[in-house]
């Protein structure tokens, strides 16, 4: 089955930049704009058409842009805003858009807002943040834990008030309940969208909203997953508040105006919730980004049976989204694929053939794996020796490998990086495109075959009978994928078929009749014949 008028961000492959890593134009071991616009072409090149870049806004970086100064201008490490419109205009010129990271759960502590907060309990902006007295023995409010470990509380000794931070105690919750907060963010997504922003991922999306009455979280039971246990609760009242839906509704009605689009950091743990998100009418975030997905392993069964959970569950009109890396998490050549190259590659067809958006992180299209980041140059603060979340996210987030020398293509050779580079000479965009055979031109050919093949993009998914450790699917009518994602050869009934693309690219052309024997690891995309 087609599905007709198809939004641009159905058709589109997104590409994930983490700017500070991407590309350093002016020699201080920090990627910037600029850099960013040097390297456009090869995102082109690539076939890629959405770039979403994490915040580029004045920050002091406790926790690397997610912590907002000002939401309206882009930080000085990064360029200026002129640089931000020479961006949008420069990728436009090259069929891409352009969208931006918005952080409404929380600021940072030297935002204006919260620095007017705390000169006294009637100030203006006091009310914008989640403020509670100790309880009558002085004690915390509740018993919020945050993600960087410790309570979600700090006591604000002046006004004698303990304010809410659901991440670094520098980073203060915002209070949704508060309407003039909602104003401010409304502002803030039409200021961008007028200066051409395509749209925006939004962070800790399921956590807008807090309880009213600030109720005390359950403690984890014996099944819920290990994070609830590291934090030493199940986040019920500080996340997934039902009043979060509302905000949405609204911001779609914005975003739809202008057909931008809205991504959902939405992390949360069961499909069904992640699914939530969409609204009952497909009236909320147009793309809640599936985290079950991206932490199961990699396996036909546990990945196909969470595709099977969207398909059945999506509401009427609304569409899937994947994604196998980000910021955040390990890279999905080291999580996923154990550095292991045929599995990458069969990891990267089935993200970009699954019906949905595909979202490519930096440097997936080359395989790049984690790099250890030894703890003397450990930069991210919630990673820090001793913290809940070491040795944290940096070994996803350390330069992109352009090419095979110091400087990585990604700064000067004689400047150190802001992260320590891999092992660029192995892995790196240069020898990887003279190469035809490798994983980066597999992934731009893949991009090109769902361009040119109508039913890669929208056609149905269906999955098909198939031996164990075999993911079988039917998108449209006429194109079969085959994964192989166990380590044994498979007999896979396909029917009379072309290869299109095979993932170790020594089989693309091959015909077969009614049978395929697939190696280990081994993923074909197959046109059908009849
Ligand atoms: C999710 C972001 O992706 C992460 O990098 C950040 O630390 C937290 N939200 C807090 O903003």
């Amino acid at each position: 089955m087609e599905r007709s008028a198809a939004r641009w961000w159905q058709d589109a492959v997104i590409y994930q930049v983490y700017p500070r890593s991407f590309a350093d134009s002016n020699g201080d071991g920090h990627g910037d704009l600029p850099g960013l616009i040097e390297r456009l072409d090869h995102l082109r090149w690539l076939g890629v058409d959405a770039l979403w870049l994490t915040p580029v806004f004045p920050s002091p970086n406790r926790d690397w842009g997610y912590d907002v100064s000002d939401y309206l201008s882009i930080h000085e490490d990064f360029g200026t805003l002129e640089d931000s419109d020479r961006l949008v205009a420069e990728a436009s010129a090259r069929g891409m858009r352009v969208i931006y990271d918005l952080v409404p759960n929380h600021t940072s502590d030297r935002h204006p807002w919260f620095l007017d907060a705390c000169t006294g309990r009637d100030a203006s902006h006091r009310d914008w943040y989640v403020w509670a007295d100790p309880r009558p023995d002085g004690s915390l409010p509740n018993n919020w834990t945050s993600v960087a470990g410790g309570p979600a509380w700090t006591l604000h000794e002046p006004t004698g008030q303990y304010y809410l931070h659901n991440f670094l105690p520098s980073q203060p919750d915002l209070n949704w309940w508060n309407p003039d907060v909602g104003d401010a963010f409304e502002d803030i997504l039409t200021f961008w969208f007028e200066r051409g922003i395509a749209g925006f991922r939004i962070d800790v999306a399921h956590g807008l909203v807090k309880d009213r009455e600030l109720r005390d979280n359950p403690l984890p039971g014996e099944d819920d997953p290990e994070p609830f246990h590291r934090r030493g609760q199940v986040p019920v009242y500080n996340m997934n508040r039902p009043e979060t839906h509302e905000i949405f509704r609204r911001w779609r009605r914005l975003a739809d105006a202008s057909d931008r689009v809205l991504i959902g950091e939405t992390w949360v743990l069961q499909v069904g919730r992640m699914l939530s998100y969409y609204g009952t009418a497909g009236d909320e975030l147009h793309l809640p980004l599936n985290f079950p997905f991206v932490l199961a392993e990699l396996s036909s069964e546990a990945l196909a049976a969470i595709v099977d959970e969207v398909e059945r569950g999506l509401p009427e009109g609304s569409w899937p989204v994947w994604f196998g890396s980000n910021h955040d998490i390990s890279r999905f050549p080291t999580r996923w694929c154990r550095n292991d190259e045929d599995r990458v590659r069969c990891a990267l067809m089935m993200l970009l053939t699954l019906r949905g958006t595909p979202i490519l992180y930096y440097g997936d299209e080359i395989g790049q794996i984690d790099v250890p980041v030894p703890d003397d140059r450990i930069r991210d603060t919630m990673g820090m020796p001793g913290s809940i979340n070491y040795p944290g996210r940096d070994p996803s987030r350390t330069p992109m490998q352009w090419e095979p020398r110091l400087g990585a293509g990604f700064t000067a050779p004689e400047v150190e990086p802001w992260l320590p580079y891999g092992d660029v000479a192995r892995i790196n965009v240069a020898d990887q495109r003279r190469d035809a055979a490798s994983v980066l031109n597999l992934t731009r050919d893949l991009i090109a075959l769902r361009r040119a093949r109508t039913e890669l993009r929208r056609g149905g998914y269906e999955r098909l009978e198939a031996p164990a450790g075999v993911w079988l699917y039917r998108r449209g009518v006429d194109t079969v994928i085959a994964l192989n994602l166990s380590s044994r050869s498979a007999d896979v009934r396909v029917g009379d078929a072309r290869v299109l693309l095979s993932t170790r690219r020594d089989r693309d052309g091959e015909r077969c009749a009614r049978s395929l024997t697939l190696r280990a690891h081994e993923g074909v995309v197959l046109g059908c014949e009849r």
